[in-house]
């Protein structure tokens, strides 16, 4: 029976470029989507980028451009990189959209006439010289627990330990370098604590898998808390109704956008909406994730759905991070691969998507990417085991018979390769991809071992044996067809090469228990696929190694409060070295002492006013009494950094840094420049 399914994948943070360990997701996703429209179901795919927050508020702030220039221009990139990874949305739009302002109002108005929204004062960190409240992520100070320097607000990660930002030593805003003060501030929160009997019943509905579940049992133990999903001015995001100055969460207004993005789908197509998110709606919905925002997405979610009146997901998809070699994607390894970087090397993205698919499983665990064992997989497994089987035949129907088959009425391989079809559609359709490649595979070596047996290239030799010919290359093409068609949902654009040289039309599912007929004119055949190189790959690594990015962005607010980081992310990154782009952005420039002063209570500070060649002289506390005599540094040149974010010190603003070398033996000692140099040079 056709099904109508609506399918969807994790929306992209549209504040960075995507890379390998987001394409498990989409890849894993398109290949079951692929799968089922091959069915001959309906099925709708569905994504857009996340746009709302201050991560993002911030990086077009820093960028100079307005948060919508900045959405927009990540929405292409991230449009192009998927398209040439072939993962074919139906829609791929944008959380920033009219249809999802309107939807989370409407959400939001319902949930709080169910009695579901609640408002609490809250005391959060705010940045006094920036004027905003702080995110936990933007929040950096001193490990509570090992000292380490310049930890975020919510975990160390050099020693592990989670704390509150509150619990930080000496504690700075990640935006201006200020000590954050404490504000109280009005917030909105979703009650999920009177949710908990009807999560507890929808866990039971078999929508999770069984580790997903268990992580479900933990939560509840743990008991469920209210969640907040307001946010104060300034913020990048939709402005709750009847709140002015306080904007949705942007977890509020993501999953949501899975919503905005299928209403937009349909305003396109003609398309009932309600047919498929109305409560009592008979069409299937299922949401593929990392493990990392299952909170999200099996408690919030479907609380939020329940109590707006909407259906349910059908199924969540939990899958597990993506290591390289065996370990954290890293920059300084050249690891850390984004898919464009990947495309540029390698080329041709079926490799990942054929790697990635014979690693894949239903479970929660993570999958790693030996980069020596996908050059030796896909050349085995795509050229040595499956493009051969045409390779070696199809070029004797073109030249000996002018294209046409001739198949035998009778062919046990083929027959084989077709009782499998059951076996494949199970391993996909329960995401068992790993098991339908295996099995693939083990087709492939049959029908490998016919071809090698019959030797078609000796029969060729032989007089009189053109039928025997024709009749093993036809039935070599028919198994190539087969196979074909079970690995066309994850090599769509080899698939679609080899229809052409078929001469048949798209392959789906019911063509299993077709044939090419008798009489049937194949294209002449081209060659379909090359080895790779495992220099591509090794040029890829060190290029990522060379082109070490800026640095991490600060992480996203979103996932810490209630999960692990995903170790996959962009932000998550080690970066051992900093690129010549990093080192640029420290703005160093000679400055003149004007003068130098002690300062009142300050044991080790001196007041510097520095002459950059600005109109004013700039006001630096310097770590340096110790060592200097204020009166003998008037007049002196040194080295500042001119664009350090002003730090609120308790004698005043400090608007930069003067350099100063010291160790244990001795320091600090101020530089200075050499002879020539004048106030307000850059030092590069
Ligand atoms: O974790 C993330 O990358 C989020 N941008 C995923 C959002 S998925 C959905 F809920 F919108
Ligand atoms: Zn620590």
């Amino acid at each position: 029976m056709a099904r109508k399914i609506l399918v969807t994948s994790a929306l992209p943070y549209a504040n960075g470029s995507i890379h390998l360990g987001h394409l498990v997701e989409y890849i894993q996703t398109d290949i079951w989507v692929r799968f089922q429209k091959m069915q001959g179901h309906t099925v709708h795919y569905v994504c857009a980028d996340d746009t709302h927050g201050t991560p993002i508020m911030l990086r077009a702030e820093k960028e100079g451009i307005t948060p919508e220039a900045l959405i927009d221009a990540v929405h292409k990139e991230h449009s192009a990189d998927f398209a040439e990874f072939l993962v074919e949305f139906d829609n791929y739009y944008s959380t920033n959209s009219e249809e999802n302002r309107v939807l989370s109002s409407e959400i939001y108005k319902k949930l709080k006439a169910n009695g579901k929204i609640a408002t609490k004062t809250i005391e959060q960190f705010y940045d006094p010289v920036k004027n905003m409240f702080l995110p936990d992520r933007f929040i950096k100070g001193e490990c509570p627990k090992c000292h380490a320097k310049d930890q975020y607000g919510d975990s160390c990660e050099v020693c592990g330990a989670t704390y509150n930002p509150t619990e930080l030593i000496n504690a700075y805003s990640a935006v201006s370098g200020a000590a954050p003060v404490r504000k109280e501030t009005e917030h909105y929160f979703f009650k999920l604590s009177e949710c908990e009997a009807f999560l507890k019943d929808w866990t039971r509905s078999g929508t999770l898998q069984g580790e997903a579940a268990n992580k479900m049992g933990e939560w509840f133990e743990n008991g469920l808390n209210d969640w907040d999903i307001s946010r104060d001015a300034p913020y990048f995001g939709f402005e709750i109704p009847d709140a002015p100055g306080k904007y949705f969460y942007v977890w509020l207004d993501a999953p949501i956008g899975y919503m905005a993005s299928f209403k937009n789908l349909c305003e396109k197509q003609n398309l009932n909406f309600d047919e498929y998110w109305a409560k009592d709606s008979k069409t299937e919905l299922y949401h593929f994730i990392g493990k990392d925002i299952l909170y999200f997405h099996a408690l919030f979610w479907p609380a939020t759905l329940e109590y707006s009146g909407h259906r349910k997901p059908t199924q969540i998809f939990a899958h597990g991070f993506l290591t390289v070699n065996g370990e954290k994607m890293s920059k300084s390894r050249g690891t850390f691969i984004t898919a464009r970087s990947y495309l540029d090397h390698i080329k041709n993205p079926e490799y990942l998507r054929y790697y990635y698919a014979a690693k894949l499983n239903s479970t929660m665990e993570d999958i790693d990417l030996n980069l020596e064992d996908f050059v030796a997989r896909v050349n085995s497994d795509l050229v040595g085991k499956y493009i051969n089987i045409a390779s070696r035949t199809a070029g004797f129907i073109n030249k000996r018979f002018d294209g046409k088959l001739y198949p035998s009425a009778n062919n046990t391989v083929i027959s084989e390769i077709k009782s499998a079809a059951q076996t494949v559609e199970e391993a996909y359709s329960a995401r068992e991809y790993g098991k339908a490649l295996r099995e693939i595979m083990r087709l492939s070596d049959i029908a490998n071992g016919y071809v090698a047996e019959k030797a078609p290239w000796v029969i060729a030799k032989q007089e009189g044996q053109d039928t025997v010919l024709q009749q093993v290359c036809s039935d070599a093409l028919e198994m190539f067809r087969l196979l074909t068609l079970y690995l066309k949902p994850v090599l769509p654009k080899l698939a679609d090469q080899i229809e052409q040289f078929l001469n048949i039309a798209p392959l789906n599912w019911l063509a299993v228990s077709a044939s090419l007929p008798v009489q049937h004119q194949i294209q002449s055949y081209e060659h379909l696929i090359t080895r790779i190189d495992p220099k591509q790959v090794e040029a890829m690594v060190e290029a990522n190694k060379e082109s070490l990015q800026a640095s991490p962005q600060p992480h996203s607010e979103q996932r810490h409060a209630v999960h692990q980081q995903n170790e996959v992310k962009a932000d998550a990154v080690e970066a051992e070295y900093i690129s010549i782009d990093d080192f640029t952005k420290v703005d160093l420039r000679i400055a003149k002492i004007v003068s130098a002063e002690h300062v009142e209570g300050a044991e080790k500070l001196l007041k510097l006013m520095l002459d950059i060649g600005e109109d004013q002289p700039r006001q630096v506390f310097a770590g340096i009494k110790s060592a200097y005599d204020p009166a003998t540094l008037v007049g002196r040149l040194t080295v500042m950094v001119a664009n350090l974010a002003p730090r609120k010190m308790k004698f005043g603003m400090s608007e930069g840094m003067v350099l100063a070398a010291s160790n244990e033996l001795g320091g600090p000692f101020i530089l200075s420049p050499d002879v020539g140099a004048q106030a307000g040079m850059r030092v590069k």
